[in-house]
């Protein structure tokens, strides 16, 4: 079966603690430790960057169960693509913190310092999510 990366944006359904958002990590860890499932998530002004990565079943039904989530709404799939390896292999789920944008990351992505994933291309979006990892800002 491919491997498959998958990139969505979403927005918050409403205004999120530090708390929930640690709580949507760590079953995140949990369950996708299960199947073999990597990536990040970033959560920021009220919006949701995800990218899941792992075999296509897996993928497929971890994000259907993950639309369906009352926390957050309008997920769109940005990028749905096989790849030839995975490019977060060392988090089950990690976390990009809002702390860690810099106006100036988002602008290097988007037109605008905002942050916001409907913008974005697929591949910019991807990028932003792959250079934040690299910069050590996942946690
Ligand atoms: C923005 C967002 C991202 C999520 N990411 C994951 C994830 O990567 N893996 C996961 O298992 N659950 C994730 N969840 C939580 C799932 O929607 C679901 O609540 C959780 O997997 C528990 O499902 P279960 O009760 O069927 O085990 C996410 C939820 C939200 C709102």
């Amino acid at each position: 079966m491919p491997l498959i990366r998958l990139v969505y944006a979403s927005q918050f359904a409403s205004p999120i603690s530090e708390q929930d958002a640690q709580d949507i990590i760590e079953i995140s860890t949990v369950n996708n430790r299960k199947h073999d499932i990597t990536g990040v998530l970033c959560d920021s002004n009220f919006y949701y960057l995800q990218c899941l990565e792992g075999g296509r079943d897996e993928v497929n039904h971890l994000y259907q169960k993950i639309a369906m989530d009352k926390r957050h709404v309008r997920p769109v799939i940005l990028m749905y693509q096989e790849i030839l390896h995975r490019e977060f292999d060392d988090w089950y789920m990690g976390r990009i913190p809002a702390i860690n944008i810099s106006g100036a990351m988002v602008l290097k992505y988007s037109r605008e310092r905002e942050f916001n994933p409907y913008t974005m291309t697929p591949e910019s979006a991807y990028q932003f999510l792959f250079e934040l990892s690299r910069l050590n800002a996942v946690l």
